[in-house]
């Protein structure tokens, strides 16, 4: 059983557990050849299922300890995975933000998934896990990736040159944020309760 799920209109946000790894692993061995443009290189076996299982076990501590969200996209029937949007590397604090990474199935790509997905996560991080700031990062030339943040808000801050090791070459990223403009500091939202 998922650890969290978001249904949404077309589709239903989950955090997977280990034991729904088969989920997992059919979806990235299925679209191998759609996201090797934009993933690291892998080792060959890196989506089988035991390696799966194996990653989300972490992911499943690292949200109980509130330092990553990895939601799975999942059909309505919850049936099959068709995308993935993950909020990693939070950091509380005086930051108090994260990076986003996403990919949507290739038959599913062009249909509002992701932006459907997105709009529903973002508003979890903002009001749930209460971040104040959304990092993400795309390749230039990467225009559907691009036009999918510039819809849902986030705003161009920088060009970083060699940034991630993408398909085997340091690739240059723009730089993109989105904030919460309704963030509360605890005090705040304790006394917004109490009222
Ligand atoms: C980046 C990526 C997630 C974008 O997916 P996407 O399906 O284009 O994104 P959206 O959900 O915003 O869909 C927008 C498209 O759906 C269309 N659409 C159809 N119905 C829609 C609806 N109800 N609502 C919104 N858009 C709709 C839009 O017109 C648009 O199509 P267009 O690009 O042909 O104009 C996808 O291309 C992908 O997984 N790429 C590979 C991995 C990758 O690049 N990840 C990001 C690394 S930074």
């Amino acid at each position: 059983m998922s650890l969290l799920t978001l249904p949404c209109q077309r589709l239903t946000l989950a955090v997977l557990s280990p034991d729904q790894a088969d989920l997992e692993s059919d979806f990235y061995q299925r679209n191998q050849k759609h996201l090797a443009p934009w993933s690291p290189i892998r080792p060959t076996d890196y989506h089988c299922a035991e390696k799966t299982r194996g990653r989300l076990e972490i992911q499943a501590s690292a949200f109980k300890a509130g330092l990553a969200v990895h939601f799975a996209v999942l059909n309505n029937d919850g049936n099959q995975m068709i995308g993935a949007c993950n909020f990693s590397s939070i950091v509380r604090g005086a930051f108090q933000a994260c990076y986003l990474g996403y990919h949507i199935d290739v038959s599913h790509e062009g249909q509002g998934l992701m932006r459907e997905a997105l709009v529903r996560a973002i508003d979890y991080m903002f009001d749930e896990q209460n971040l104040h700031r959304i990092m993400a990062n795309y390749i230039p030339g990467n225009e559907r990736s691009a036009q999918l943040l510039e819809r849902l808000g986030f705003e161009r801050e920088g060009y970083a040159k060699a940034f991630l090791s993408i398909a085997g070459r340091w690739q240059d990223h723009v730089l993109t944020a989105l904030v919460n403009q309704r963030f509360e500091t605890p005090d705040q939202r304790w006394t917004r309760r109490l009222a």
